[in-house]
């Protein structure tokens, strides 16, 4: 999309991601189980809504319109029409348009990208907002239901699980084409969760992850398809999380900024938001994410920016081998060579260009309808010196973020710039 008008963060918010392992999440072994229960989708998304327009420093009757990226309400939460569900956050909210977008684990960029589109409308001030509540099931109905993401008819029967299945035959050709070994990819994982271990945000804020764990199946971190061919190539460890949470943010027009007394000179801009969608249960080639490549490829030429301007990238790694591919997609590595160029350094907090800070879908936790959010947020956060223990190094100019729907299916690109850097 060509922006005819400027768009900028003007503030955001997450909730914690939390799940499985996280102290503030209760299941049957924790001491206030039965005394209180996890958070809500609608307490999720609300209380990160109140907190966004709260960080954007509006009064709540300047937003005009909103967006909320969701997977699979009705399936997870037994809750549809969330649009309707963001409106109750304020009273001011009553009666604007409000709307759900859905593609998947990129439910959330696309809100952004539909609100970066009703900024070029006309409208001045735009939430984005994303949300998933997953942990009311187990983990093998809740693959039932994240299968819902690919073509259920087609591609079902891969395995129980299918979305892991997807990444352990990418782990597997990918492999096989570039001589990479499956132990190779073990320094993502580490990588996550050492991020994760300084974001207090984060599902697996509590969970330390050695390199030798992340490269050895073990009792705690076990191969678990059921398809043999496809088993050794995936352990526990090295999928996202199934998490609940929220992230928000409001977005604003240049004569939104300037009606707040604000300057452009002084705030965080998406210079570009660029979606393809591809079609569902078609993927190419299984070693390299085209679909993703081209994404980035546009958003690169419409903000007229280079990888080599980025100071920091948050990219879709819902599996371990996601993050390689992505690096290659982005022309860090050849191909190949990703996993060693994450095995380098060059990726982490205080590398050539840090990647997934706050331990990214492996390890913050992956709330599907709010990760694309969550991501473009980050950068910001970055950008703004917000991260705390995981805070990159020196000021930030320019920043990108990769969100991923489906195997390499609906993708959402985002370039932003720091004009106060
Ligand atoms: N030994 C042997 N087998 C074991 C085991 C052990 N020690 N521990 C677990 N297993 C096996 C069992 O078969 C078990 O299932 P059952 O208990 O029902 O028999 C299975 O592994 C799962 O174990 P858990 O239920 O204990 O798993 P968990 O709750 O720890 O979850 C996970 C682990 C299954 C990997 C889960 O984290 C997961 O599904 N992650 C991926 C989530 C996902 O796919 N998200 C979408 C990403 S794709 C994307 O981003 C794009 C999009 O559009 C969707």
């Amino acid at each position: 999309m060509k922006q005819n008008r400027r768009v900028f963060v003007l503030g955001g918010a997450h909730t914690k991601y939390i799940g499985k392992f996280h102290p503030d999440f209760i299941w049957k072994g924790h001491p206030d189980f039965g005394v209180r229960d996890n958070p809500t989708i609608e307490e999720h998304l609300l209380t990160s809504i109140r907190s966004a327009v709260d960080d954007a420093g509006i009064e709540p009757g300047r937003i005009q319109k909103g967006y909320v990226g969701n997977f699979a309400g009705q399936l997870f939460a037994r809750q549809g029409h969330l649009g309707a569900m963001a409106a109750r956050a304020f009273p001011e909210f009553d009666g604007l348009p409000f709307t759900r977008t859905e593609g998947a684990c990129a439910s959330g960029g696309m809100a952004i990208v539909s609100g970066i589109e009703a900024l070029q409308a006309g409208y001045d001030f735009v939430l984005a907002a994303g949300v998933e509540v997953q942990t009311t099931v187990n983990a093998r109905v809740g693959a039932e239901y994240l299968a819902t993401g690919g073509h259920y008819l087609l591609e079902r029967d891969i395995d129980e699980f299918t979305f892991p299945a997807y990444f352990a035959v990418r782990t597997r050709d990918y492999c096989e084409a570039t001589g990479t070994r499956v132990e190779d990819l073990a320094p993502v994982v580490a990588k996550a969760y050492a991020n994760a271990n300084r974001n207090p945000f984060a599902h697996m804020h509590g969970v330390s992850m050695s390199l030798e764990n992340a490269a050895t199946a073990s009792k705690s971190n076990p191969h678990f398809l059921s398809n043999e061919a496809l088993r050794p190539f995936l352990k526990v460890n090295d999928c996202s999380q199934v998490s609940d949470g929220s992230s928000s943010i409001v977005l604003v027009s240049e004569d939104g900024l300037r009606a707040l007394g604000r300057s452009p000179d002084d705030a965080i801009e998406i210079l570009s938001a660029v979606q393809k969608t591809g079609r569902l249960g078609h993927v190419d080639d299984t070693t390299r994410l085209v679909n993703v490549k081209n994404t980035i490829d546009q958003a690169l030429e419409e903000s007229n920016t280079a990888v080599s301007d980025m100071a920091v990238a948050e990219v879709h790694d819902c599996f371990a081998v996601s993050e390689v591919m992505m690096v290659e997609a982005l022309g860090l590595a050849k191909f190949g060579q990703g996993a060693a160029h994450i095995a380098s350094g060059a990726t982490a907090i205080d590398g050539s260009l840090p990647m997934n800070t706050g331990g990214g879908l492996l390890a913050f936790g992956h709330p599907i309808g709010a990760t694309g959010i969550k991501q473009v947020f980050e950068i910001a956060r970055q950008m703004r010196g917000l991260c705390g223990d995981y805070q990159v190094g020196g000021a930030i100019k320019h920043g990108m973020a990769v969100n991923m729907g489906g195997d390499d299916c609906t993708v959402v690109t985002t370039v932003l710039r720091n004009n106060a850097s």
